[in-house]
């Protein structure tokens, strides 16, 4: 008999259906009482899939035979690995496939930002070009210095990247990498001080918290732009606002929100930024392999074999 999954939100087409072939899938998402089908399942549900929907403590609880939590992202601070942790639960997630995806996301909101292209499509859609009105210069990127917070396998796809636009690359994280030919900043202040483009490719969770606030965006100067493809829950979105309002930066590119798919109404209007749904990952091939890994992991656990790439197990 096939083994129940609880799938909270959908993969693609195709990677849906072979989790079907290999599971009974509870898709939470089309339910219409969903907590009548937690309920009603709860005991037969041994594996989660998450797309990135939170899977805390009181979702653990409510399903005593669970066994693992196998998420469609690199990112994990969505589950409470603590209550996954203390009733033995198996996590995985899918690190590596989306690296040069994400990084490339990074790389479109800098050049995005620096080169206006958001603004000259408008520019040229509405007539202004063709009306004779001139197009706001932008800035170069060559001899600019991005300061990357985490230079993990995303931060370090972005800095080759930006190498290849002749941009001095620093970095920030929670200690030094003597592996990596850039220099590091202990203190991330400092680090904004001396940047051109503050760049977020760490983890979420409560270790980066908040991590930029009014402070750091102030110390990044109006000349300088943030860029977050990391987690909304870095950023002090509440500041962000102060800041962009008031041009203590000259811009934002942002691919992720605090409360997505929330996006802050005052953003929605203002001509400094540059906002994304949240598609670091979102290419065909990429969310392909990313959906591959999540059924990998879960034929692994279910033969007993190895994960994949377990966060922990
Ligand atoms: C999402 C991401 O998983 O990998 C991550 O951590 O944030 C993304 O790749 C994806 O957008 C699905 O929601």
């Amino acid at each position: 008999m096939k083994k129940t999954v609880l799938a909270l939100g959908a993969m693609a087409p195709e990677e849906m259906a072979a989790l079907g072939r290999l599971f009974n899938v509870i898709e939470l998402h089309k339910e219409r009482d969903p907590e009548a089908a937690i309920r009603e399942n709860a005991r037969d549900i041994v594996g989660i899939m998450t797309v990135i929907q939170p899977v805390r403590e009181n979702l653990i609880a409510a399903l005593p035979n669970l066994e693992i939590i196998a998420c469609f992202s690199v990112g994990f601070d969505h589950v409470d690995l603590e209550s996954a942790r203390a009733r033995g639960i198996a996590v995985t997630n899918t690190p590596d496939v989306l690296t040069a995806d994400t990084a490339d996301i990074a790389v479109c909101l800098v050049l995005n930002l620096a080169r206006r292209i958001c603004e000259a499509d408008m520019f040229v859609r509405v007539g202004k070009w063709q009306s004779g009105k001139a197009m706001p210069t932008g800035t170069a990127l060559a001899g600019k210095r991005a300061g990357i917070v985490g230079l993990g396998r995303i931060g370090q796809a972005i800095a080759t990247r930006l190498r290849a636009f002749e941009m001095d690359i620093v970095y920030h994280g929670r200690g030094a990498k003597p592996d990596q030919p850039y220099e590091y900043y202990d203190d991330l202040e400092s680090m904004a001080q001396d940047c051109d483009f503050l760049i977020l490719s760490c983890a979420g969770g409560a270790e980066t918290q908040d991590m930029v606030d009014l402070t750091i965006l102030q110390a990044l100067g109006p000349k300088g732009f943030l860029v977050n493809i990391a987690r909304g829950s870095v950023v002090n979105e509440g500041d962000l606002l102060i800041a962009l309002r008031n041009l203590d930066i000259a811009g934002a590119g942002l691919d992720v929100y605090a409360h997505e798919p929330k996006v802050p109404e005052a953003l929605l209007t203002m001509d400094n930024v540059v906002l994304l749904p949240h598609i670091g990952s979102d290419t065909l091939e990429t969310r392909a392999k990313m959906g591959q890994l999540v059924i990998e992991n879960l034929r692994a656990h279910f033969e007993g074999k190895p994960l994949l790439t377990p966060v922990m197990t």
